[in-house]
């Protein structure tokens, strides 16, 4: 009995230290990854995160989301730019387009007419002049591409298929 507790007495302080000596070495090769994960993403974060481009290439899902909710352009130039939809889901029930509405457009009260301009793919016609530009409706797969021009200003885009343009939304800033 005293034999056993001698032995645990012992034994105890060579475990903590072994046990210590392993996490110093674990916290030290942590630092060092959290040292050079920092060093590298350095450079993105000088970069600016919006990247301006005329080139855009945008998704649309069946989660109702877009890839990008803020495209940067150069305004007075000309922006090509191409829809997928990438989900798999029935047209019937998930279809996407991307409008580019004018600057003072009132986006809820446009989307309250587009959804029920079922027969125009969900363009309304009498809104034409809100309007900037636009792709065809897309079903599942389906790509458009556009080309537009537009002088400097922020303008907000959206999805017209019913229910979308909530969660289908976004600014393009041509600066
Ligand atoms: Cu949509």
């Amino acid at each position: 009995m005293r034999k056993l507790m001698m032995y645990a007495a012992f034994a105890a302080p060579l475990f903590l230290a072994s046990c210590g000596g392993n996490q110093k070495t674990e916290s030290t090769e942590n630092q060092a990854a959290t040292t050079d994960t920092t060093a590298a993403a350095l450079p993105e974060v000088t970069t600016p995160a919006a990247t301006v481009s005329n080139t855009v290439d945008l998704t649309a899902n069946d989660q109702m989301k877009y890839s990008m909710n803020e495209i940067h352009v150069k305004a007075g130039e000309k922006v090509t730019l191409t829809l997928k939809n990438v989900g798999t889901m029935p047209k019937a029930s998930m279809a996407h387009n991307f409008i580019l509405l004018s600057g003072g457009t009132d986006k809820e009260a446009f989307a309250m007419k587009a959804m029920v301009a079922k027969t125009t793919d969900y363009i309304p016609a009498a809104l034409s002049k809100s309007i900037m530009a636009h792709t065809k409706l897309l079903g599942p797969g389906e790509s458009d591409t556009i080309t537009f021009t537009v002088p400097a200003g922020t303008y907000e885009f959206i999805c017209s298929f019913p229910g979308h343009y909530a969660s289908m939304n976004g600014k393009l800033i041509a600066e």
